[in-house]
């Protein structure tokens, strides 16, 4: 079976047991502060798992994009180095919402692997929960006992809390689970030792490839485990280690999933892959780095995350780091190649992930422009090694940590360089700058979530679209959390007109009474489904009647910016054409940013048309045509507009301004009429990334502003020039600015010229030393530089210091013969001038025939002056 053709039939195979196959979720996690990326496919389902959703189907299926890069679920280091772990995966999956439970969960995988894909049976081990006293859950001796249906007792081990206890990070849904594991050795290796000794074994060759979860209880911050309301299943089979079992080979990169994208990088690096996984064999393992990296990279920036200096963003952008690493070193390539795969990916998972196609053009620039400048990056670290002052033959820990710290250096690339040079490295010094980095990080990011106290079950039900204010609501649960020590509280209702910041847009602001008391409401937030209200202190009586009130104004102003938002898209469509989609937003009261692909820069004429469009359309003051709870497919059929990398429900909101203009998938606050926008006007135009552009803009009474601050700033050049045409007085002014200025050097040269040949007189010979230290009437460092040079190099063994003063600061030039700054005695400008500065209050430095300084404290050169005329008298 192809990959393609294993995914289906999975797919196929919980179909026919009335599972509903939904689509993969965004690889990118949005709505969970917990987690930056999909780690599991449960992800998407938690909120069902937590009773929080009432889940429409319970049974459900799908393939997941995960990535296991950063906090609980880590294997980034271990890609590369063996047959089996990704950052970027695909889970297979069937749940049971309160459904189905142990018995058809490991009945129906039991049948999936042996009986539709013709697994050995005599292969296949199972491990169950050995039980945790200490939590008070037993031994999971029903699972057993559903195995020994099919599998011998030998053959089902018990496994420890890392392996058999699954957990989704820190808090969250968990539950004993049970794994399946293949033996994939050859015949003879298995009459050799049982598979049940390679179980949990790394490199055994008996490889984990299912894990069916059944999950019971939610773990709270306080560490302590709390029953589900109800009981559920979770399911995850890896993909791709699925396909290398069928496929009968011994590691994931030999199956159709990476032999093509193997084979392209042979290719275009003319070397070739040998398989091989001992630690010297760098370049196949470089290849597999590779492999493994573009398909993470490429899948998140399809999801709409683009490499970045923080948060998720940053992660990405360490990961391809990582493989443009892995390729300068061990596969010579010293020029950007990564993205010369993006063809040959989208080709083999282009159907399954039609963003991936879709996107290709972009991700390509995008992928190419990263590897350009940390290319640049290792190239100037490169420089900056062989720079480095190694005391002895050792690099100290300090240097090692800059190299990893500013130039993207692990310790392992440090390494190598340092023994191609005959060099150690202080690695302990290395580790401990690095600890105190973590150390350092962590406390700034310190967040400290409390648990929910839950008075209610209710789900939390947004009425914000319809009012703006409400009585009789209930706090349903309420907690602290701590941020880097301060306190912050949280309210959750059962219902609410306070939109929490999703999509682009920002929170809501107010106030809410409990009962008599007043809360601030901060801001608002979005976990997953629940609205979630940070307010400036709890309410000392939780229980009592809630009155809820949006600040309107606020309001109005975030929602004249989003719906301009949607006239802009639908205008940068018409002007510059369908590939100019939404990359990101940021809607609040008094901004309104958008990112959309393109390629160039909008040319001036293009903007205006935008901007006229955009108007024209406030102007026309066209009525809000909100549709909620559309089926998904009906909206796609409508063409209304969707972005990769948003989550979609099974029935969606869509938002419309003139069917034949903008219609969006969208789940933001509108005006009722495009006229209350006013006026908007687009204040600023950058590119964000290759292929990425940014405009900002203002509406309504910001951009009455905005514009009668322009005017007001003509008006005061209109004042200036008298009356005159403003662009033609300026420009003629400039005009006799040039005219002077020419008029101008050429009289300092001349002045220059004169005092050169005053001062080549001034010179006095102090044991040997023609010294000339005086204060010049110039004022440009450039021809004050120039001036000593011309000294230095016409008078032999001199010693020229020139003082100036300018706008109250003192400059110091200091320039030396060359033939002073050797052998005995010798004198260093650079040293020098930082004692001198000294009497200026400033600070300078430069190399030993040639210095400069800069000082506060003009009043000091006299003393700059003789203190020169010292330390030359004192050379020894
Ligand atoms: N959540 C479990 C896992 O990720 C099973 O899907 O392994």
């Amino acid at each position: 079976m192809t990959a393609t053709e294993i995914r289906s039939a999975f797919l196929d195979f919980f179909r026919e047991k009335a599972h509903k196959i939904v689509p993969s979720a965004p690889i990118v996690n949005k709505d969970d502060p917990s987690l930056m990326f999909t780690n599991a496919g449960m992800n998407q389902f938690k909120d069902y798992f937590l009773g929080d959703r009432v889940p429409q189907q319970r049974r459900v299926a799908d393939t997941q994009k995960c990535m296991r890069v950063s906090g609980k679920h880590n294997d980034l280091d271990d890609v590369g180095r063996d047959g089996t772990h990704h950052t970027m995966f695909e889970m297979l999956g069937n749940w049971s919402f309160g459904d189905y439970f142990k018995d058809e969960a490991i009945a129906w995988s039991w049948e999936l692997l042996t009986d539709r894909f013709g697994i050995d049976p005599e292969r296949l081990y199972a491990t169950v929960f050995e039980g945790a006293p200490e939590e008070g859950i037993p031994t999971d001796d029903e699972a057993k006992n559903f195995w020994l249906r099919y599998l011998p007792e030998d053959r089902i081990l018990y496994g420890n809390k890392k392996d058999n206890f699954w957990e989704m990070g820190e808090t969250g849904p968990c539950g004993p689970c049970t794994e399946i594991h293949v033996d994939t050795r050859s015949a003879e290796e298995r009459a050799q030792s049982p598979g049940r000794d390679g179980v949990n074994v790394d490199g055994s060759g008996v490889v984990e490839i299912w894990n069916n979860v059944f999950i019971q209880f939610n773990r709270k911050a306080d560490g302590s485990l709390v029953n589900l309301p109800e009981r559920h299943v979770d399911t995850g089979m890896g993909f791709e280690r699925l396909t290398m079992v069928l496929q009968d080979k011994s590691a994931t990169y030999d199956t159709d999933i990476f032999t093509p994208i193997l084979a392209e990088i042979e290719r275009l690096t003319g070397k070739s892959y040998g398989g091989s996984y001992a630690p010297a064999a760098k370049s196949d393992m470089a290849m597999r780095v590779v492999a493994d990296h573009l398909r993470a990279v490429a899948f998140t920036i399809a999801d709409g995350q683009l490499p970045g200096s923080g948060g998720a963003g940053y992660v990405v952008r360490r990961i391809l780091r990582r493989a443009v690493r892995y390729g300068y070193s061990f596969l010579d390539q010293q020029q950007p190649f990564i993205h010369k795969l993006m063809p040959v990916l989208v080709r083999e998972m282009g159907q399954a992930f039609p963003e991936l196609a879709r996107q290709e053009e972009q991700i390509t620039r995008i992928i190419q422009s990263e590897e350009r400048s940390f290319l640049q990056t290792l190239e100037n670290g490169l420089q900056r090694f062989a720079a480095l002052d190694t005391d002895g033959n050792t690099i100290a820990g300090q240097d090692a940590f800059e190299l990893y710290d500013t130039f993207g250096f692990p310790i392992d690339l440090t390494r190598l360089l340092a023994e191609e040079r005959g060099l150690t490295v202080d690695e302990a010094g290395f580790t401990a700058a690095l600890q105190e980095q973590k150390a350092r990080s962590r406390k700034d990011a310190a967040k400290e979530v409390g648990d929910w106290h839950v008075l209610t079950d209710e789900p939390s039900v947004f009425i914000g679209y319809d009012v703006l204010s409400d009585s009789g609501a209930r706090i349903t649960k309420y907690r602290t959390v701590k941020v880097k020590d301060k306190p912050q509280y949280q309210l959750v209702l059962d219902r609410t007109p306070f939109y929490g910041e999703s999509g682009g847009q920002a929170g809501d602001r107010g106030l809410i009474r409990v009962g008599e008391e007043r809360l601030e409401v901060i801001d608002t937030q979005k976990e997953n489904d629940l609205t979630v209200h940070v307010v400036d202190k709890l309410p000392a009586d939780p229980q009592a009647d809630v009155y809820t009130a949006v600040t309107p104004e606020e309001r109005q102003a975030v929602s004249n910016n989003h719906t301009a938002a949607h006239l802009l898209h639908a205008a940068l469509h018409e002007v510059l054409g369908e590939h100019a989609v939404q990359k990101g937003q940021d809607v609040r009261a008094g901004k309104l940013r958008f990112d959309f692909s393109h390629f160039e820069r909008p040319t001036d004429q293009e903007l205006e048309r935008i901007e006229l469009l955009v108007n024209a359309k406030i102007r026309e003051n066209i009525p809000l045509l909100e549709r909620r709870d559309v089926p998904i497919e009906e909206a796609r059929k409508s063409g209304a507009m969707m972005l990769f990398g948003e989550k979609y429900g099974d029935t969606v909101r869509i938002i419309t301004f003139d069917e034949d203009f903008s219609s969006e998938l969208c789940g933001g606050t509108h005006v009722k009429h495009t006229g209350e926008v006013g006026l908007f006007k687009i204040t600023s135009e950058s590119a964000l990334a290759a292929g990425v552009r940014r405009l900002e803009a203002v509406t309504a009474l910001k951009a009455e502003w905005y514009v009668r601050g322009r005017l007001a700033a003509l008006r005061e050049v209109q004042e200036l020039v008298k009356g005159a045409n403003p662009s033609e007085a300026v420009r003629s002014l400039q005009d006799d600015n040039r005219a002077l200025k020419k008029e101008l050097d050429k009289l300092q040269a001349e002045r220059a010229g004169d005092l050169k040949s005053d001062l080549q007189q001034s010179f006095e010979d102090i044991g040997g030393v023609n010294f000339l230290a005086t204060q010049v009437p110039l004022n440009d460092a450039a021809a004050i530089k120039n001036l000593a040079f011309q000294l230095t190099g016409e008078i032999e063994n001199a010693f020229v210091l020139l003082a100036s003063e300018s706008d109250g600061k003192a400059l110091l030039t200091l320039a030396i013969s060359k033939g002073l700054t050797d052998g005995d005695g010798a004198l260093n400008a650079g040293a020098m001038i930082r004692g001198l500065a000294k009497h200026i209050r400033g600070g300078g430095g430069g190399q030993p025939f040639f210095a400069t300084a800069g000082g506060k404290e003009p009043g000091g050169i006299p003393a700059v002056l003789s203190h020169a005329r010292e330390l030359v008298a004192g050379r020894e």
